[in-house]
């Protein structure tokens, strides 16, 4: 029989599917598979997920890159989406739907972890984090008080990729960049918080065993699997870290954004401070004792979607570079605030909306366009700047995500940030950096794996151009603030 070539494969449990690779050892992707999550949201701001839809649809991608025989897998590792809930019984199974990360029924449940901790201070010197509604522990207290007979039955609890690696190995464990996000652990000294599990009244023993960054979890037993029999699963990691992980995000003034349906600016640092007011994130890498300060904004690419799909239908992604390109810098006074969703960095304001400012009846399609463009730029130059503000450099720069394909905005981008940006040959985000993490850990050398292709150089003039603009932007967020307020309590009024 001949040699079989060895691979491994690496999976992203993300909230829209379950996304596989099959890698060689050269960082070559070798097969891809994919399958879609259907969310549900049975009150207005929840979102809620089966976690036995992502197993079945894990199974799915794991049969699909296994097809070919002609591969021996070394290794798998998961890597998934942050702070969302899985509540499981005595038996492992799952109590109830996991509450995700984009979740907001918690705002009281934040406000009472938050003073039966000391404050907001005093959370955020221990977690590294204010107590945030997508975060774990205000789920467990909200399933306290309103699901008493479900909270009864939780026997132990994990985030979304632990589920996954717990059905294919048996062993329930989780590392420090998804432990990060739950508010129950201390980021910067890697342990448990026992004060807030007592508030809880959560016991240690209901948690996953905590392992090394890239350690090997164990090896697939699960009856589904017959042809991964064996295999080593290696601890994977929170998308954001595995993500950066896979674009060569590893040393400090390195620095990944995201332009994907939510946009992220996710930047190394040296210097784990936490944010005392709260807008940028401190969490772990997936590489041992490093950390990243991220700034998160709500609406990015997703911006962009949603204006197309209401007002610019007929416009291919073509014709739209090209109208944004024959607008100038400024767009003809039209100033776009992203905040369909709210707003997480720097605003922390669910009640931010969307703004179109400036418009008059000069302006044509394409400056609206640009609009949007330099209005998502300006949100993670804000955000860039939070982190740079922490003492966090940002020198070299990734861009990846849907938006990462226009090169007019990657060039705004560049000219907003001040720094060259690159965009990574392979783009496929937390699912990548999960395989590269399972190379590592079977002594694969991945030194070589991350290419970058596209380089975008910042223009002086231009950024001194966009200097104004940028100015006008934050300006408007400040002047409204209390209005988008307002605006919340009238939809909530009925007539
Ligand atoms: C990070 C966050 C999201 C999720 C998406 O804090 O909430 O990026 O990780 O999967």
């Amino acid at each position: 029989m001949a040699d079989l070539k060895g691979c491994i494969i690496g999976i992203d449990a993300g909230t829209a599917s379950v996304k596989g690779l099959l890698v060689d050892a050269s960082g070559t992707i070798v097969a891809t598979a994919s399958v879609p999550i259907q969310l549900s949201t049975p009150h207005p701001g929840w979102a809620e997920q089966s976690p036995e839809d992502w197993w079945k649809a894990t199974i799915q991608v794991l049969d699909t890159l296994t097809v070919d025989r002609n591969f021996q897998i070394l290794a798998v590792s998961i890597s998934g989406q942050m702070h969302s809930l899985v509540p499981l019984d005595a038996d492992d199974n799952v109590v109830r739907p996991a509450i995700l990360w984009c979740d907001q029924r918690t705002q009281q449940e934040c406000v009472v972890l938050t003073e039966a901790c000391g404050g907001e201070q005093e959370v955020i010197k221990a977690f590294g984090n204010p107590v945030l509604t997508g975060f774990t522990a205000p789920k467990l207290l909200w399933l306290r008080a309103n699901e008493p007979d479900n909270f009864a039955r939780i026997a132990r609890f994990c985030l979304p990729k632990d589920y996954l690696v717990l059905e294919l190995t048996g062993r329930l464990a989780i590392e420090a960049s998804d432990a990060s996000g739950t508010s129950l652990y201390r980021v910067r000294e890697g342990v448990w918080d026992d004060h807030i599990l007592d508030v809880l009244t959560v016991r240690r023993s209901m948690l996953p065993d905590l392992v090394g960054v890239g350690s090997v979890i164990g090896a697939i037993t699960c009856p589904d699997l017959p042809q991964l029999h064996g295999v080593p699963v290696v601890a994977g990691g929170a998308d954001n870290a595995a993500s950066a992980f896979g674009c060569g995000v590893e040393e400090p003034g390195d620095a990944v954004v995201s332009l994907g349906t939510c946009g992220t600016v996710v930047a190394v640092t040296s210097t784990p401070y936490p944010d005392l007011t709260g807008r940028v994130h401190l969490f772990s890498l997936v590489t041992k004792d490093c950390y990243y300060h991220m700034a998160v904004i709500l609406s990015a690419a997703g911006a962009l979607d949603w204006f197309r799909q209401r007002f610019a239908q007929n416009l291919t992604f073509g014709h739209i570079e090209e109208m944004v390109g024959q607008s100038p810098v400024g767009s003809n006074g039209v100033v776009f605030l992203p905040y369909l969703n709210g707003e997480r960095t720097p605003h922390r304001d669910p009640d931010a909306r969307g703004v179109l400012y400036g418009m008059s009846s000069f302006n044509s399609q394409g400056d609206i366009l640009r609009a949007v463009h330099e209005g998502v730029i300006f949100a993670l130059r804000e955000g860039a700047e939070c982190i740079t503000d922490m003492g966090t450099p940002i020198t070299s720069v990734r861009v990846v995500g849907g938006g990462s394909r226009s090169r007019i905005w990657c060039q705004m981008l560049a000219d907003n940030l001040g720094t060259p940006i690159r965009s990574p040959l392979v783009d496929e985000g937390a699912a990548y950096g999960s395989a590269r993490l399972a190379a590592n850990a079977v002594g694969l050398d991945t030194s070589r794996w991350v290419k970058l292709v596209e380089q975008y150089d910042p223009d002086a003039l231009r950024r001194s151009q966009y200097d104004p603009w940028f100015a006008q932007y934050k300006a408007l967020y400040r002047v409204l603030k209390e209005q988008f307020t307002n605006t919340r309590r009238l939809v909530e009024q009925p007539n």
